[in-house]
């Protein structure tokens, strides 16, 4: 259900911002690009698709024979890494930075320019194919935030094996299951990588996956901290150096040019289940989004902008808005390795002050974890090169989307809320900066191409000024094409909801206010969001579950000021566990981190005598969301003992929290 509560206080926003005058004269994208798509959606993907370069033109723009198995672009050939390096090369601008890599180490860089870029990422093909990858092979990538990353995502694309992105604060157990999953021949890592001033090792947790799947082949660790790896740390039949094999590979490699539908990457995301989904793209249409996007939604001016996006490789706005999008433009941008605060609190700015950057896009925790430190930071730094601010991963309140137009932006600048999915591959519905008037808090309408609305229970739009569920109402050429090896839970998942009308379900509630502008909501399913991050209440569930001490657990997402939602937890511990011993709490948040990873802890662990069930059994989260938000307790009469909740609101004063 709609969160109607929500809904009923509907913000009362009426601050509007007006795109500046210069960026509107000059925008890439101009207001009649939202008709002249809606005309003929086909056609105008079909001359986005024009900005690539393809091998063989495609024949079909979009195979809609077999929905909701979309295909795009089908006939047609190209190759990804070629589109994001060398025909920029070609075109004479291999001396153009592509990257301006920033470690954490103060003073530790490393500039890339593009012709650079095309040497390291033929090398790493040319290693990859010595090491036994073939053309469909996976490749798991679990690496920090250090140019080979890109390196090996692009030299993966190049030969055409789809790799696998895990993100460097999952645990070895998530990394297994993923590996597995996938079955991942070759495993790309570093020893570690540097986060909060110190090296963090990461070699160890493939290692440990290993003991846990034998899919593996190969690793392939570069060097990045030069940290020990013990005395078992390296198996000489199995791991091999970067700098070994790919420092002294040939810099000639031929891309062949794969089909349109030919698998790019597979990026794991939660689900409702315990299970994550492995979301699968591929190639053509995921280029033509993700670049068409880019250049639209951020108004990127290859030979003038610096870019910079703070999220990590290992999520989907990695994938889409640092490497692929981004390269295929031909931009120049910032990656950066650590964290916003490493040495002091004013990285980022500093950062942004050094290499002039002029579009910057973060998500809305880390806006308010600044505004909570105060504007006196930033306001260090000159940050007027900044002329337009993105936002993405969870709703951004409108209190933190003035702060950023106002202290990162200098009350100058546009803010895009962009909304989008692991499973959009793209942005769909945001502002464009040189046509939407800004308002605080919307992700305001579908961008041109994109067909989404919001509907009632019966997949009948709703009216302005009322809420429902987001759908998008056609296909689009960025679209995930099936989970990895479960057609049928691809189905279930997004197309079982409004089967009638053939409409995706994106899992979340939205609201259109009076102007037909639309408010995400976040999720109406059992899938929380925190610091923009996806996790789902089952997988903690089974986490919990899975330590000896306990019988049940159950998961929900409370509303939290830093992160959006946080984790909290109510446990039923075993009779033989007894009270579970005085540290029961910090044993089970460590048992948490351990089989998934930090982000996964939970702020609060509830050791609670029953759970609130419904007669059939079903865990009625909608109450323990209540305890856990401190409200008062709602409807109880379904439950099947309504003493229940009583006996867990007295059991509240011996939680823990912190
Ligand atoms: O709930 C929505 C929220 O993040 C979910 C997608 O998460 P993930 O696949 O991990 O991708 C995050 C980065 C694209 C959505 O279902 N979400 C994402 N962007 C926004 C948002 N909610 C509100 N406003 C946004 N701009």
């Amino acid at each position: 259900m709609t969160d109607h509560e929500t809904l009923a206080n509907l913000l009362q926003e009426d601050r509007r911002f007006e795109p500046p005058a210069e960026l509107a004269a000059n925008a890439n994208v101009t207001a009649d690009a939202y008709e002249h798509a809606a005309k003929d959606r086909q056609a105008f993907w079909a001359e986005q698709a024009e900005r690539l370069t393809w091998a063989e033109r495609w024949n079909t723009v979009l195979d809609d024979s077999n929905p909701p198995f979309f295909k795009w672009f089908t006939g047609g050939k190209l190759n990804a890494a070629y589109n994001c390096v060398d025909r920029h090369v070609e075109a004479g601008r291999g001396d153009k930075v592509a990257i301006h890599w920033v470690g954490e180490p103060v003073d530790d860089t490393r500039d890339i320019t593009y012709a650079q870029l095309k040497d390291e990422v033929s090398q790493a093909a040319n290693a990859l194919t010595s090491l036994g990858v073939a053309t469909g092979d996976r490749v798991a990538i679990y690496m920090p935030m250090i140019p080979e990353a890109i390196v090996a995502m692009l030299a993966c694309a190049r030969i055409g094996a789809p790799h696998t992105v895990v993100f460097g604060g999952f645990s070895a157990d998530a990394l297994a299951s993923r590996l597995d999953d996938c079955q991942a021949k070759v495993v790309i890592t570093s020893d570690g990588g540097y986060r909060r001033g110190a090296p963090s090792a990461l070699k160890p947790a493939v290692d440990e996956a290993r003991t846990k799947t034998d899919v593996v082949e190969k690793v392939l660790v570069v060097r990045r901290t030069g940290q020990d790896l013990g005395p078992d740390g390296w198996d000489d039949d199995v791991d091999v150096w970067w700098d070994d094999v790919v420092a002294n590979a040939s810099t000639e490699h031929t891309p062949e040019a794969f089909d349109a539908e030919h698998p790019l990457y597979v990026m794991y995301t939660s689900g409702t289940t315990g299970k994550p989904k492995g979301i699968l793209h591929t190639t053509g249409g995921y280029l033509v989004g993700t670049s068409y996007t880019h250049h639209a939604v951020f108004d990127l001016k290859p030979d003038e902008d610096v870019y910079w996006c703070t999220a990590d490789i290992g999520w989907v706005t990695g994938h889409s808005y640092i490497v692929y999008g981004p390269l295929a433009n031909g931009v120049t941008q910032v990656l950066y390795e650590g964290t916003p605060d490493s040495p002091e609190r004013g990285r980022w700015w500093q950062i942004i002050e050094q290499y002039g950057v002029t579009v910057f896009y973060t998500a809305p925790t880390a806006i308010r974890s600044f505004m909570k430190q105060g504007r006196e930071i930033p306001d260090q730094r000159d940050m007027s090169s900044v002329r337009i601010l993105g936002s993405v991963g969870e709703p951004i309140n409108p209190e933190a989307y003035i702060w950023y137009r106002n202290v990162i932006g200098g009350d100058r600048t546009p803010v895009v809320d962009t909304w989008w999915q692991t499973e959009t591959g793209m942005i769909m519905i945001s502002p464009l900066p040189g046509v939407t008037h800004g308002k605080p808090g919307s992700a305001m309408t579908p961008i041109p191409g994109v067909a989404a609305d919001v509907v009632d229970d019966d997949g009948n739009p709703v009216p302005n000024g009322s809420g429902g569920y987001l759908v998008v109402t056609a296909p689009w050429p960025s679209m995930l094409r099936t989970l990895w090896g479960d057609d049928d839970r691809y189905v279930d998942t997004y197309w079982s909801r409004f089967k009638k009308q053939g409409y995706y379900f994106a899992g979340d509630g939205a609201k259109k206010d009076t102007d037909g502008d639309i408010w995400v909501l976040g999720r109406v399913d059992d899938v929380m969001n925190v610091s923009g991050h996806r996790l789902s209440t089952t997988e903690i569930e089974s986490a919990l579950v899975s330590h000896p001490k306990v019988a049940e657990a159950a998961v929900v997402g409370a509303k939290d000021e830093d992160t959006g939602q946080a984790v909290c937890a109510f446990v039923i511990l075993r009779e033989n566990a007894g009270d579970g011993g005085a540290d029961i709490v910090q044993e089970l948040r460590g048992h948490v981190r351990k089989e998934i990873g930090p982000i996964a802890t939970p702020r609060q662990i509830m050791i609670v005598p029953e759970l609130p069930k419904t007669r059939s059994g079903k865990i009625m989260r909608r109450l323990l969301r209540d305890v856990a938000e401190h409200r008062e307790v709602g409807d109880v009469t379904t439950l099947a003992d309504s003493s229940v909740m009583d006996l867990i609101s007295q059991g509240m004063s011996s939680s823990s929290e912190d």
